[in-house]
């Protein structure tokens, strides 16, 4: 049986190009040593960050390397809270659908003596922005809320955000791990230049876009400072030390340069079609437009069904999906994501979360589509 995966929010395959691109460099020089050897690991250096700086709109010393969206987040957060710690701002405010890499930091930022608010959010994961305006004042430091939601696809208002809190003097970071390097709603670019938002930091990650795990980047908007996390040789203008992972970034702006070079296409969306066999046969989405969420992303819930069930009955059946949240101890934890947008405990462990890469096929979807549909009627009637 063939198997089809549909979890590219997890991590998505690496592409051949980026394999291609970086054995030559796992072998590479010290960026920091002056030698030959060196200094050609430190000019592709360079040459990543000048790809990565294109890609996001910004300057080139406007990004920093790190291992990935999570040690971005945690920079972002915990950074910004120590460089800013006699300061008279004291709250942060963080979305409560945020992936756990920031809410995670939130311990961190308490023991600094900062104290973490929760943005309530809306039944489809958005940050509500009445809550903020009224929240907001001139002791926030800043504000975490992500752009796309990765358990459900959709987007925050960031702009709308991002005014609000410089209204009040605070920092603004945005998570963008899901949305780097994809067509997003509504705008016809498909590579839209993130920095162009109102954001002042700003985390992506390569192995959401075919590049190697373990290799990300932080946009810090010029004059924005953060204490390093990681202290250790000056590397990444003293933000972030540690040799450089030479291989990964290179890998990471060859991932970035083929979802650059890539065309969208006006075919039918096999995303669409998985999600409307779905539908019809019982399975209830999650977010009721398809229009204003990511287009990769299919949350639904089959109700009464354990999100645990379905999962490893459809790992049987060849379709890797997810429920989105975590896994702990090899059991699907209720969705902090679905729990925020107001889900009973109960529902909250019913999220199944299909996510699509630019490279699934229609045939891939509706034999998905199939198998989920059938699993779906075959674990009811185990029940009834
Ligand atoms: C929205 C979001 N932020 C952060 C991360 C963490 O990124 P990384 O796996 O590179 O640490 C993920 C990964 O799933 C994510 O989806």
């Amino acid at each position: 049986m063939r198997r089809i995966y549909l979890d590219h929010a997890a991590t998505s395959p690496l592409l051949p190009e980026v394999r291609e691109a970086m054995l030559p460099w796992l072998d590479a020089g010290n960026p920091s040593s002056l030698h030959a050897e060196g200094r050609k690991a430190k000019a592709v250096l360079d040459e990543a960050r000048e790809t990565l700086s294109d890609a996001l709109g910004c300057l080139f010393a406007e990004v920093l390397f790190t291992s990935g969206g999570t040690e971005g987040a945690n920079l972002a957060l915990i950074g910004a809270a120590i460089q800013n710690l006699d300061a008279s701002r004291t709250r942060i405010l963080i979305s409560s659908a945020e992936h756990h890499c920031v809410l995670q930091s939130g311990p961190a930022l308490e023991a600094l003596g900062y104290t973490v608010e929760l943005l309530p959010v809306d039944g489809e994961a958005r940050v509500d922005l009445d809550f903020l305006s009224q929240t907001l004042d001139d002791r926030v430091l800043l504000v975490s809320a992500m752009h796309a939601n990765n358990e459900l696809g959709t987007l925050n208002a960031v702009t709308e955000i991002a005014e609000r809190a410089h209204g009040h003097g605070a920092l603004y970071h945005c998570d963008a791990v899901q949305t780097f390097g994809k067509k997003l709603p509504g705008l016809d670019d498909p590579f839209p230049k993130l920095t162009r938002l109102p954001v002042d930091l700003l985390t992506v990650s390569a192995h959401k876009l075919g590049g190697p795990k373990g290799t990300g980047a932080i946009f810090i908007r010029a004059g924005v400072k953060l204490k390093p996390l990681i202290a250790g040789g000056g590397q990444e203008r003293e933000v972030r030390g540690g040799t450089e992972n030479v291989s990964g970034i290179v890998g990471f702006a060859a991932a970035v340069r083929a979802a650059t070079a890539r065309k969208t296409s006006d075919s039918v969306n096999p995303r669409d079609v998985f999600l409307s066999s779905l539908v019809e046969a019982g399975f209830v989405p999650t977010v009721e437009s398809r229009e204003t969420t990511l287009s990769g992303h299919a949350h639904l819930r089959l109700p009464g069904v354990d999100a645990e069930t379905m999962l490893i009955r459809l790992d049987r059946e060849g379709v890797s999906a997810s429920s989105g949240s975590a896994c702990s101890s090899g059991s699907v934890e209720p969705s902090h994501v679905l729990l925020a947008c107001g889900y009973s405990a109960a529902e909250s462990k019913e999220g199944l979360r299909f996510t699509f890469g630019f490279e699934t096929s229609l045939a891939e979807a509706e034999e998905a589509a199939r198998r989920t549909i059938l699993v779906g009627q075959q674990v009811k009637a185990q029940r009834s």
